[in-house]
């Protein structure tokens, strides 16, 4: 997290914060809310992702932030910018002008927005990262937040700011985004931005990087435990006005394995959904599985579809060697509900299934069923063949 001035210095006085020095400067006239407990506190929660619930990953990670705050007594509205009208900023400087404080558009902005952000004592800025910042909705708020804001021109340590407008008191700010890349320092220029816009009325920035990866089955411990942990931060934001380095890592832990997993599986994802001419959203609605296009996305997709609790009786290596558009063998070690796979042969493995590449494609991906594609020999079978049924048990779709 990097700290900055901010070009308006957007804060209002947090129970258990002190404000800094410079701010007081500017606003040791203002009459602060004097808190005496949490349950004084509102906090108003702004969600900007264009997709609904269910699939905003922002959404998810707001839900669980706006939880915590209400658990340690903070009254939490949630509003869905994507609902509301917020028309943009003309930059006809009204509002600084004409009609101080106030601005020129009749919107959902200045009707209902402007003023119950103007009333709370937190703003959460909850957006996903879209081109390395704020998506436009977000950015569409931020600026019509313009009227809380004089236009003279002041400087403290050589930067150049506008000064609160004496009558409006903005609240305090979080901020929460999600992103698809997987690398922490994605937010990295987000950071810059939020940091310069808010400066010391940022009390924290939640950033959770490969967020898309949350949904997938495997990671639901680790997604878990990062909902927990930011649930736990928005107690701790209302309690104290930061979030601890613990529940910081938590939030921020790494997912998906190295990056090259994380890239072959999102590969084979976005790849499988251009070949069925279908959005993410009805991908995952129809439940479809990607296709492999090589050995070592074969062997993450039949991971990824192990279901450990049906092989708690079993133990067995089932081998598969390909041929034609991809050749070559792996095997799966399965040991009482574990699992391990290798590249390659073994000579002693349990089931071996040879079958032409696309064929046994077709059977993982459900688009031809293994039984009916056996008994016309499109691929073979040997070892113990009490197994080869079994695998679709063992791994899902692939039967
Ligand atoms: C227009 C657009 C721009 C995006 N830009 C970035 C980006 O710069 N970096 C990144 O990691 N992800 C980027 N993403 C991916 C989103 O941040 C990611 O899918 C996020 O989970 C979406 O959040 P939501 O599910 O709440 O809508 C972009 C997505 C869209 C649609």
């Amino acid at each position: 997290m990097r700290t900055g001035e901010s070009i308006c210095s957007f804060s209002k006085g947090h129970p258990h914060a002190e404000l800094p020095g410079a701010l007081q400067d500017w606003r040791g006239q203002r009459v602060l809310k004097n808190f005496h407990k949490e349950t004084d506190m509102k906090v108003i929660a702004l969600n900007s992702s264009p997709r609904g619930e269910g699939i905003s990953k922002t959404g998810v990670l707001l839900d669980a932030l706006a939880a915590g705050m209400r658990e340690a007594g903070a009254e939490v509205e949630t509003i869905h910018l994507r609902q509301k009208k917020i028309n943009n900023c003309m930059g006809c400087f009204t509002c600084w002008t004409k009609s101080p404080g106030v601005c020129i558009h009749k919107d959902d902005m200045t009707r209902e927005l402007f003023p119950k952000w103007l009333e709370a004592d937190i703003a959460v800025y909850a957006t996903p990262l879209y081109h390395f910042t704020v998506n436009a909705s977000m950015k569409a708020f931020i600026e019509r937040t313009l009227p809380v804001l004089e236009p003279f021109l002041l400087r403290v340590d050589g930067k150049t700011f506008h000064p609160l407008r004496q009558n409006l008191n903005p609240p305090r700010s979080v901020v929460l985004s999600v992103a698809g890349f997987p690398e922490p320092s994605v937010f990295d220029q987000l950071s810059l931005y939020v940091n310069s816009l808010f400066g010391k009325g940022l009390l924290a920035e939640i950033y959770r990087p490969g967020a898309e990866m949350l949904t997938l089955p495997e990671l639901a411990k680790t997604k878990k435990d990062i909902l927990e942990a930011t649930v736990q931060a928005g107690r701790e934001i209302v309690q104290s006005g930061s979030i601890c380095a613990r529940g910081m890592e938590r939030i921020t832990q790494p997912i998906g394995g190295d990056f090259d997993s994380f890239s072959a599986m999102s590969n084979l994802f976005w790849k499988s959904c251009i070949q069925e001419g279908l959005t993410p959203r009805e991908f995952h609605q129809r439940n479809l599985i990607p296709r492999p296009d090589s050995i070592e996305t074969f062997m993450m997709v039949m991971l990824r579809g192990f279901k450990p609790e049906c092989a708690a009786q079993t133990k067995a290596v089932i081998q598969f060697t390909f041929s034609g558009e991809v050749e070559g063998s792996c095997h799966f070690r399965i040991d009482n509900g574990r699992i391990e796979a290798k590249l390659g042969a073994l000579a002693n493995a349990d089931l071996i299934v040879e079958s032409p590449f696309g064929t046994w494609m077709d059977v993982t991906t459900g688009k031809s069923g293994g039984k009916w594609l056996y008994m016309r020999r499109k691929y073979k079978a040997s070892g113990d063949m009490s197994l080869l049924p079994r695998i679709r048990e063992l791994f899902g779709r692939a039967d």
